[in-house]
């Protein structure tokens, strides 16, 4: 393809969310959350009895659902076979379940091209945990955020109770370790930084100024 990308890797809770929407609406680009078609690949097998373990079922399947992804204002919006699943793809059992079927290497290759046809001019930004390594090899500028595991707990937690879900922080810090674990140790795609990553570790720093930074790296590379 043609259009340039930004990728941005990285472990759950470091701020690659909300980072990447920001960095996407600054450019004017498209944008990519990877992690939702996982999530998605895991709401459609939980409504159709899929088991989850068998990769190659839902790699069948992937290419009999209606995925639609629509950016709105400050968010995305998530639709499978027209309903909306926006809320459903962000509950943990969710993330827990997309973590593990996201081991399924034929799984994963029939979701490349899915992904791939997100590079459309004027350009994307691709947050996951395989842009910059397997999806967009070629990306012009690949970032891999990360930040302290108490922090990304904190962070997650504050957002829960934000939303008026009650969580325990001790809960939450085993959970994106549990999944650090899986994603980092699986044989397909294992979360890793690119070997020409820009490391940006977002312990310390605002959404604000995680985002001015990759802005600057872009500016640097044209
Ligand atoms: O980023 P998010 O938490 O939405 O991702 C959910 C799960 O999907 C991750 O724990 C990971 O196992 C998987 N995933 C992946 N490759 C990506 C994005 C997400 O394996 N590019």
């Amino acid at each position: 393809s043609e259009a340039p990308v930004v990728t941005i890797d990285g472990p759950g809770g470091a701020g690659k969310g909300t980072v990447s929407l920001m960095v996407a609406r600054r450019l004017g680009w498209h944008y990519l959350d990877s992690g939702a078609l996982y999530r998605l690949v895991a709401v459609a097998a939980a409504r159709d009895g899929l088991d989850i373990d068998d990769g190659d079922a839902l790699a069948r399947r992937v290419g009999q659902l209606r995925i639609e992804f629509h950016l709105l204002t400050d968010a995305l919006q998530v639709q499978l076979d027209g309903v909306d699943v926006t809320a459903a793809i962000r509950e943990e059992a969710c993330a827990r379940s997309a973590s593990r079927l996201a081991v399924h290497a034929r799984l994963r290759s029939v979701l490349l091209p899915l992904q791939r046809a997100f590079a459309r001019p004027p350009g994307l930004v691709a947050e996951g945990r395989d842009m910059g390594t397997v999806v967009f090899p070629q990306a012009p500028l690949k970032v891999f955020l990360t930040a302290s595991v108490e922090q990304r707990a904190r962070r997650r937690w504050l957002q829960l109770s934000a939303a008026g879900v009650d969580a325990s922080l001790d809960a939450i810090l085993d959970e994106l370790r549990r999944r650090d674990a899986q994603d980092a140790s699986r044989a397909t795609a294992p979360l890793r930084p690119a070997d020409d990553a820009v490391l940006v570790d977002s312990s310390d720093l605002t959404a604000d100024e995680v985002c001015a930074r990759i802005l600057g790296h872009c500016q640097e590379r044209g």
